[in-house]
């Protein structure tokens, strides 16, 4: 056990391993219709909306809130070491799950009508539009304010203290945009609202 789960690859992969197990001990449907794939992409999708949330969750419920306490001295573990990591799944997962949630929606059949906000796509229209606003600012607004913020990218001090600032309140705004997001997202399973 020790030597899987001292790997996070090993640790993904006995997971994976799980899975099918549990797949062919239940006899669960893998039949590979269209309609399996679709489920199959609503795994994939979810699982990426996890990880981009979850590490979204993390940056504002534990690692803003925890730097005014840490010593300055001890400061370059975040901004050197963990953010820049928690950076790198937090906007590929963002792409990830941007992609597979439109694969989804093209393979449900209804991309077009969900867009346009149409009934009985409603919810779900409003769920994407919203999850594209929380990937742009991601890539277009947070993650080039934070390269600036973390020392990858050099600029003055004025404006490291700016970038800084942006980032924060726009990644405030995407966990504020998160809640009406992800009950959209399950509301339309849920014959919408
Ligand atoms: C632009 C980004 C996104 C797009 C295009 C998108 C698209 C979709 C679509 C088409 C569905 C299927 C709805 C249905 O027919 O039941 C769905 C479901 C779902 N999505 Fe997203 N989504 C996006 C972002 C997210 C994010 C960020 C999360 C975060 C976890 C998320 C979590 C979910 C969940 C939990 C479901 C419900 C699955 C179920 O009820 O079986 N989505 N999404």
């Amino acid at each position: 056990m020790g030597a899987i789960f001292q790997s996070l690859g090993r640790t993904l992969l006995a997971g994976v391993v799980l899975l099918v197990l549990m797949v062919l001990a239940t006899g669960a449907n893998v039949a590979g219709s269209d309609a399996w794939w679709a489920f199959f992409m609503r795994w994939l999708h979810v699982l990426s909306g996890v990880l981009w949330i979850g590490l979204l969750w993390y940056f504002n419920f534990v690692q803003i809130p925890s730097m005014p306490k840490i010593p300055d001295e001890q400061k370059p573990a975040i901004s050197k070491v963990i953010a820049p990591e928690a950076l790198f799944w937090f906007r590929w997962a963002a792409l990830s799950t941007v992609i597979t949630g439109l694969l989804l929606a093209i393979m449900s059949g209804y991309i077009a009508s969900a867009l346009a906000l149409q009934r009985p796509f409603t919810p779900i229209g409003i769920g994407m539009w919203i999850a594209l606003v929380m990937a742009f600012n991601v890539w277009f607004i947070i993650w080039p304010n934070q390269k600036k913020a973390l020392g990858i990218v050099t600029v003055e001090p004025a404006e490291k203290a700016k970038a800084a600032r942006l980032a924060m309140l726009t990644s405030r705004a995407n966990t504020m945009l998160s809640i009406p997001m992800l009950f959209c997202m399950v509301a339309q399973q849920n014959n919408g609202f």
